[in-house]
C-alpha cells in the first residue's frame, strides 16, 4: 500500500473501506467542527454511516471519479483530503478537505492538496483543478489562496447549514497557471 510522508508523523494514504471504524471514531472528534462547512451526507454519526461514505467513494474511484486519502498522525486518523469530482474526459476535478480541530494550523491540507495537485497535473494531465467552500470560510479560502488559485465567482445562496443560506465562492487553477509556478517541472 502506498503512503507519502506529509510531515514528521503524518502520512496521507488512500481511505478505503476497511477503515470504517478508525473513520467513524475520527468522525465523533471531527462532527462537530466540520459540520457547517461540508456536506451533510459526509458527516456520519456511526459506523455503518462511515463505511457507506467509504464505500461511495470506492465504487467512484473504481470508475476513475472521486478519491478520498486520510491524514494519519502516530496511526490515528485527524483529517484528509478528497477529489469531490474527477473527470478526466473534461480535465476538470475538485479537491475538497477536513480536519479534526486539534490538527488545524499545521499546514497539513496545504501540502495534501499540493500532492492531489502534482497527481492530477502531471499524472493525469488534468487541466483545471477547482475548490468550492462557504464565502466565510475564512480557513478553506486562506488553502485555495495559498496554492495560488483564483476566485472564478461567487455561487450567491447556494449552501444550506441550520436552516440559514450562504453564499459559496469557486477557485481554480489552470495547469498553465500551476506548472507557471513550477520552472522546473517538465510539461
Ligand atoms: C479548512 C481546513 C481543513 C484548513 O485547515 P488549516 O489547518 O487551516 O490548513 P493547513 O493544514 O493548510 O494549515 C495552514 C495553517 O498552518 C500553518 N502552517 C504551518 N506550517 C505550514 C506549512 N508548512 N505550510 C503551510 N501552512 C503551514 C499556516 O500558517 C496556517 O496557519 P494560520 O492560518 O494560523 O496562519 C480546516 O479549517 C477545517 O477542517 N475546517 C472545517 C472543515 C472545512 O472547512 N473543510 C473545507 C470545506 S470547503
Amino acid at each position: 500500500m502506498f503512503e507519502t510522508v506529509v510531515r514528521d508523523g503524518v502520512v496521507l494514504k488512500p481511505l478505503e473501506t476497511w477503515h470504517s471504524r478508525d473513520f467513524a471514531e475520527h468522525m465523533s472528534r471531527a462532527r462537530d467542527h466540520i459540520r457547517p462547512w461540508v456536506g451533510p451526507t459526509f458527516v456520519t454519526e456511526t459506523v455503518e454511516g462511515a463505511r457507506a461514505t467509504l464505500q461511495r467513494y470506492a465504487t467512484a474511484t473504481a470508475n476513475d471519479g472521486a478519491r478520498i486519502y486520510g491524514l494519519w498522525n502516530d496511526g490515528r486518523i485527524v483529517g484528509g483530503v478528497m477529489f469531490v469530482t474527477f473527470d478526466s474526459a473534461w480535465g476538470i476535478c475538485e479537491i475538497g478537505c477536513w480536519l479534526e480541530p486539534g490538527a488545524v494550523g499545521g499546514g497539513l491540507i496545504t501540502r495534501s492538496v499540493e500532492l492531489l495537485m502534482e497527481w492530477a497535473f502531471l499524472e493525469r494531465g488534468m487541466s483545471r483543478v477547482e475548490w468550492r467552500c462557504r464565502t466565510d470560510n475564512d480557513r478553506s479560502v486562506a488553502v485555495a489562496q495559498r496554492l495560488g488559485m483564483r476566485s472564478d465567482g461567487v455561487l450567491r445562496s447556494s449552501w444550506v447549514y441550520d436552516g440559514r443560506r450562504y453564499d459559496k465562492e469557486v477557485f481554480s487553477i489552470l495547469r498553465a497557471e500551476w506548472m507557471s509556478m513550477r520552472p522546473g517541472v517538465a510539461h
